[in-house]
């Protein structure tokens, strides 16, 4: 049989947040502009404040770690603004835009490394699988604020 090379490319969405640090310091337009640069749609965004139960669910994997408190804690600081990105392989891209958690390991150029302040002050949140992004999304979003063409 003649072997075929198939190159696939999936068109994605992913579940970015936008966090309170970055919120206060004015860096909503710098953030989507680096994500705009790097040809990723923004297809929904809004800005909103989580109760501390939306922070609980939301970061319900998280509920066992020694960090879950302050982070929920943090993540009702302030608002956040919450964004659908679309694009190909859009999880994996936007978490190469992102950087490491730890902004101080993060590659120059990118989100973290460009905005971060701490591992918890680290500016934006983005989806890390397929699944998981289809749960965030709905999490935050009604099918009808989505705009996928
Ligand atoms: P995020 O991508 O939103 O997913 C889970 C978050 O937990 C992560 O970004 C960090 O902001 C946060 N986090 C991870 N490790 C720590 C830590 N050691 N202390 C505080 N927050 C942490």
């Amino acid at each position: 049989m003649e072997a075929t090379l198939i190159l696939r490319t999936y068109m994605e969405l992913t579940l970015s947040i936008i966090k309170p640090d970055a919120v206060k310091r004015n860096l909503i337009g710098s953030i989507n502009s680096l994500i705009e640069k790097n040809k990723i749609e923004i297809v929904a965004q809004k800005m909103i404040k989580l109760s501390i139960e939306d922070a609980q669910n939301f970061y319900n994997v998280h509920k066992e770690r020694a960090f879950f408190d302050d982070l929920c804690n943090y993540m009702v600081s302030g608002p956040i603004v919450v964004q659908v990105l679309k694009g190909k392989n859009v999880i994996v891209k936007y978490r190469d835009l992102m950087g490491a958690t730890n902004p101080e390991n993060a590659e120059d150029n990118t989100i973290r490394k460009l905005h971060g302040l701490s591992v918890e002050e680290n500016s934006v949140h983005g989806s890390d699988s397929k699944d998981n992004a289809k749960v965030e999304i709905d999490f935050f979003f009604a099918k009808r604020e989505i705009f996928v063409i």
